[in-house]
């Protein structure tokens, strides 16, 4: 079984949702507390052993590549300061050189699409992909959960959470077979289906680890819900060919596309923060006795 090096992150999209705050700013760059959303899924993938970072950046996501860069100006400013542990946590963003690629998707036309753009840097390899708006809180980074599982079983890996049946139209959704543990084996996959069509309440989230036949299927895959061509329609062709498994991860998942689980997201991670988690509960007791 080949071991999962490369990671994909698709940060093309709009992020609609979260206009006017991205207008001029990528979604992706939303900080939660102090850092930028793409940071912590690089962070995440790192962690998991990923040696190799893909981002396929679309227009007016330059701020992405600026921020996995050196900064000199700045970087000399804070050691003429003597500001060393500022100095030493920007100096880890960018990683090894050479380590990140960068791709284009020219025109937004979907997940599928922009995972599609990354084929020719993924070669004929295994490959992780990450959405940066799905935030997870674990103890054990998620994807370091999913590879741990990858390596037992191989195939294709989605991670899943149980969502209530009302919110089945904005996910993939799984048509569940046997569990074994923390993996379900994936019969089929649905994109956005109706609470009253939606074959069980298992959505997909944005962790991803797939076999390179997916991009073959993605490259003659047809535009599907929202006019969007979508990854999991081109994951429905994949069933079968090799083994496939949802992944019940361990950690708490924030949907930081959506300005209410971004401001949930803002929350949780700023009470888990020796330095302000402190001042953040005492804010949060005092608003609630007073609502
Ligand atoms: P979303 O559907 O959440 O992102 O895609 P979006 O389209 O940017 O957001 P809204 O719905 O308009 O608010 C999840 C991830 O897939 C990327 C997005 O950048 C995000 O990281 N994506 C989506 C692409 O790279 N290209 C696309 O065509 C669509």
């Amino acid at each position: 079984m080949k071991p999962v090096r490369t990671a994909v992150f698709p940060v093309g999209g709009l992020g609609s949702r979260f206009l006017p705050a991205t207008k001029a700013m990528p979604k992706e760059m939303l900080p939660i507390v102090d850092k930028p959303l793409i940071q912590y899924a690089v962070e995440e993938a790192r962690a998991a052993g990923i040696e190799e970072v893909i981002f396929v950046t679309g227009r007016g996501k330059t701020a992405i590549e600026d921020h996995f860069d050196y900064a000199a100006e700045l970087e000399q400013t804070l050691a003429a300061r003597a500001k060393q542990d500022q100095l030493a946590e920007l100096r880890g963003i960018p990683g090894k050189p050479g380590a990140i690629a960068y791709t284009r998707q020219q025109e937004p036309l979907g997940l599928g699409h922009a995972v599609w753009c990354a084929r020719q840097l993924v070669r004929n390899e295994p490959f992780a992909v990450l959405l940066a708006d799905d935030l997870i809180q674990a103890d054990t980074p998620c994807l370091k959960q999913m590879i741990e599982a990858y390596n037992e079983v191989g195939g294709n890996i989605v991670a899943v959470t149980e969502v209530p049946a009302e919110h089945t139209n904005r996910y993939g959704v799984i048509d569940p077979g046997a569990t074994h543990g923390r993996l379900t084996e994936v019969r089929g996959l649905v994109e956005k289906p109706a609470p009253e069509k939606a074959p069980s309440r298992l959505a997909v989230i944005g962790r991803y680890i797939l076999q390179p036949v997916v991009m073959d299927v993605l490259g003659s895959q047809q535009a599907g819900a929202g006019g969007e061509i979508q990854l999991t329609d081109a994951l429905a062709r994949v069933i079968g060919v090799h083994p496939f498994h949802g992944y019940h991860f361990e950690g708490k998942r924030f949907d930081c596309g959506d300005k209410a689980g971004h401001v949930m997201a803002n929350i949780a991670f700023a009470l888990e923060r020796p330095d302000i988690g402190p001042a953040v509960r005492t804010f949060l007791h005092d608003l609630s006795a007073t609502a």
